[in-house]
């Protein structure tokens, strides 16, 4: 079984062009309180790199590609997020770090909740101590 789901989502559009539609409890899996986007990551950075509590998201890579590495305390897993139809959802307890971020990627995040520090682990040994 995998660490995280992905979502497939329906490409609309005509001729002139192509639109993906993100709704929360409909096929965004969560009513979404918070949309954030990751964009401008310097060569050879490493984002994320900590788990949450509570909190759900689901990752769109809207422009470029990047990796995701994945980790549920038990097993590590690698995932190319380079299609801006496909979404990965990090459920709470997932320790994710992105990284091999290609120029101009664009990286949109939906979550169930708002920006709480509180909710981060942001230490490696904690989270496994967590997952214990
Ligand atoms: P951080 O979690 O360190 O992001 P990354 O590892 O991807 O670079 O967040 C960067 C900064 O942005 C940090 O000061 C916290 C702040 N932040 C918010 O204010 N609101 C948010 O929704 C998020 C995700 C981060």
């Amino acid at each position: 079984m995998s660490i995280a789901q992905t979502i497939e989502f329906e490409q609309r559009g005509d001729h002139l062009g192509w639109l993906v539609a993100l709704e929360g409890e409909r096929n965004v899996p969560f009513p979404v309180k918070r949309t954030y986007y990751i964009y401008g990551t310097l060569p050879g950075a490493r984002r994320g790199r900590h788990a949450h509590h509570t909190l759900r998201q689901l990752m769109v890579c809207l422009s470029g590609s990047c990796k995701v590495l994945l980790d549920d305390g038990q097993s590590r897993e690698e995932i190319l997020l380079s299609r801006n139809t496909q979404g990965l959802l990090l459920d709470p307890m997932v320790w994710h770090e992105m990284y091999e971020f290609s120029e101009g990627c664009v990286l949109l995040v939906l979550a169930d909740n708002w920006y709480d520090e509180a909710d981060y682990i942001r230490n490696y040994d904690a989270f496994k101590a967590a997952c214990r």
